[in-house]
């Protein structure tokens, strides 16, 4: 009998468990879309920042646009008190939180912060190792929508790191808000075979991204380059509220000092940043901007605010792009979209100007498609076909219209 109940309890439990991750998988349906502070500020950060990003995220049309989460990386914390409660740095917030929360709630942006699996976050400051369920509570109480959850001063094994997750993502659930949990532990343990059943909405898949193309050979410091390497990859593993995570946008950073800047972080030039813009889209990964949207050019805004783009990113399929070939010429990848129509995505991997052209059926598709280039805005010809330049590293993204 006393066996029954607690096998009972145990079929129960693992069923509420079930259901609580399938809750979770709704909390962000498609890729969030947002800003971080990491890339640019660093440990640099305060609330007077925060707020002036919130105010441009609203008056740049940002927001609009859908970048709703406003993310707040390491560096806010300012330890414990004396009932263990974490709290915010008094000098950089002196605020608070939740003031800055409601700041943000009233334009009808979201509000992500940052913690770690461990004593302590990858910069040093307090993190929430067997503090879970009372950070989570904090977090909720402070009206939190977002959590970035760091693996830094953590073991190696998969294990710990599948169940220190698991344990921080129940205790967001019991929390009663809903919080989005974006799990960062750089892909060294594969997250994306079990990322999502830990209670993940999203799971970075690389190292940190370095502002530039592409590692030179032998170096460290991953470019935009090295990164769609690995993530182009994992297509099979994202969709509907499970995305792959290849970290942020280095769009409009212009090799401007800050973390993103060190590791031969030189900076990009235009054409790739657009690349970036649309590969990203194309692998449906969260687009999660970094640079000064205070003070961005018109080019970083044009490529940001792209809304084609943006459409191909946020479609309601929740599909990840297919790489479907990949050499020293070309990178190309097909993404099926809502309603019948696809997206392709053509990069020109070579360092020079090279022709292309393709018909929708060298890619397996009818010809009942119209091709409309989503950075020209405009429709290619009544053919199915395309044909053109395209400058080293640039992507074109098509939008291939069903008739
Ligand atoms: C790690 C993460 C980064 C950032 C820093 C903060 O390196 O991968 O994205 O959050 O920690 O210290």
């Amino acid at each position: 009998m006393k066996q029954f109940i607690i096998l009972t309890g145990l079929v129960l439990m693992s069923a509420i468990m079930q259901s609580q991750v399938k809750l979770r998988k709704e909390l962000s349906p498609l890729p969030p879309m947002g800003w971080m502070t990491w890339n640019l500020y660093g440990e640099r950060i305060d609330e007077t920042l925060i707020r002036k990003v919130a105010d441009a995220m609203e008056s740049t049309g940002m927001l609009a646009a859908g970048y709703r989460y406003l993310i707040i990386d390491d560096g806010w914390q300012g330890g414990r008190d004396k009932k263990n409660n974490i709290i915010a740095d008094p000098v950089k917030f002196p605020s608070g939180i939740k003031a800055l929360a409601d700041y943000v709630h009233a334009k009808g942006l979201k509000l992500g912060l940052y913690s770690d699996a461990a004593p302590l976050t990858c910069a040093g400051y307090t993190a929430s190792l067997n503090f879970e369920e009372q950070d989570a509570k904090t977090f909720a109480s402070w009206g939190i929508d977002y959590l970035k959850y760091d693996y830094c001063n953590a073991p190696e094994d998969s294990n710990t790191a599948k169940q220190r997750y698991t344990t921080m993502a129940n205790a967001l659930t019991r929390s009663g808000r809903d919080i989005i949990f974006g799990i960062c532990e750089w892909g060294g343990r594969k997250p994306w075979f079990w990322a999502s059943n830990a209670g993940g909405s999203l799971w970075r898949t690389t190292g940190d991204i370095r502002d530039k193309w592409k590692a030179k050979p032998g170096t460290d410091g991953e470019g935009i380059m090295d990164i769609v390497a690995v993530n182009g990859s994992l297509d099979a593993y994202a969709g509907r509220g499970r995305w792959n995570d290849p970290d942020m946008l280095v769009i409009g950073l212009y090799g401007a000092k800050g973390p993103s800047a060190d590791l031969g972080g030189i900076g990009c030039n235009d054409t790739e940043y657009q690349s970036q813009m649309s590969l990203w889209s194309m692998m449906a990964a969260p687009l999660i901007a970094t640079n000064d949207i205070t003070a961005m050019n018109e080019t970083t805004r044009r490529i940001l605010l792209n809304p084609e783009v943006i459409a191909i990113n946020q479609d309601a399929a929740a599909i990840q792009a297919k790489r479907i070939r990949s050499d020293a010429q070309w990178e190309i990848f097909l993404k099926p979209l809502d309603g019948g129509d696809y997206a392709l995505a053509v990069l020109n991997v070579a360092d020079t100007e090279q022709a292309y052209k393709f018909s929708t059926e060298d890619i397996g598709l009818s010809t009942g498609f119209v091709i409309r280039d989503c950075w020209e805005h405009r429709i290619t010809g009544k053919k199915h076909a395309w044909s053109g330049k395209i400058a080293a590293h640039e992507t074109k993204l098509f939008r291939l219209i069903k008739k």
